[in-house]
């Protein structure tokens, strides 16, 4: 059965559009039903017509509580099967992801546990890292600490600014988050205590990103 996604975006939607240019191409089976965002002017609601967009801002919604629960009302409505953060910036409540559990996602932009939170990339620099990557993982109400589904690693080169390695990180990302989606479209992927499960076998450590299918 095609699964039915529910995304959450707050800015450009890179991430959104490569999951729909994957639908397209016949190389993810699903459907995005609905883009959910805090930004009325994010990008990301351009890239799906106009009856699968729904915005709001906690000020419209007389305040955080409030728009955590509209937001978690309408993405129920939409019935999803999964529920993607993809470039999503703010933080869920607790009740939502209570809601959601098992089936909430996020990407992040580095190589957790490492950088949660924001400016992972200036962060990695500053870190004199070598390495810097992008997780997915499912969401807990632990900021950035659910379990890791799959990591993507890159390396930090010499002369690297934040926007270089940045480039560089999204440019795994969008096949990582790609990886982790099709795993959970065929019903392959779970969550269970805190771990995650492929194929019914609990993963210790993050899977890598695999090579592009030829
Ligand atoms: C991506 O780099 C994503 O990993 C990051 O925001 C960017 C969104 O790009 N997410 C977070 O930082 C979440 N804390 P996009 O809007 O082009 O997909």
């Amino acid at each position: 059965m095609t699964a039915r996604l529910a995304i959450l975006a707050s800015g450009r939607g890179s991430n959104l559009q490569a999951i729909l240019d994957a639908i397209t191409a016949g190389t993810l089976d699903a459907q995005v039903i609905g883009v959910f965002s805090d930004r009325p002017e994010a990008q990301a609601l351009q890239r799906v017509p106009e009856a699968l967009r729904w915005a709001r801002t906690p000020k419209t919604c007389g305040g955080r509580d409030a728009f955590d629960a509209a937001l978690g009302d309408a993405v129920a409505a939409s019935a999803p099967d999964w529920i993607v953060c993809a470039g999503y910036m703010r933080i869920l409540s607790p009740g939502f992801v209570q809601r959601f559990a098992g089936r909430l996602l996020n990407i992040h932009p580095s190589l957790l546990p490492r950088h949660k939170g924001l400016h992972t990339h200036q962060r990695a620099l500053e870190a004199g890292d070598a390495e810097h990557g992008a997780s997915v993982h499912f969401v807990t109400a632990e900021l950035d600490g659910g379990p890791v589904i799959a990591q993507a690693r890159v390396p930090v080169l010499p002369g690297d600014d934040a926007d270089a390695l940045a480039a560089r990180v999204l440019a795994v990302e969008h096949p990582l988050l790609l990886q982790v989606l099709r795993l959970a479209a065929a019903g392959r992927l779970a969550e269970r205590d805190g771990r995650v499960y492929i194929d019914a076998q609990p993963v210790f450590t993050p899977r890598p990103l695999e090579s592009a299918p030829a």
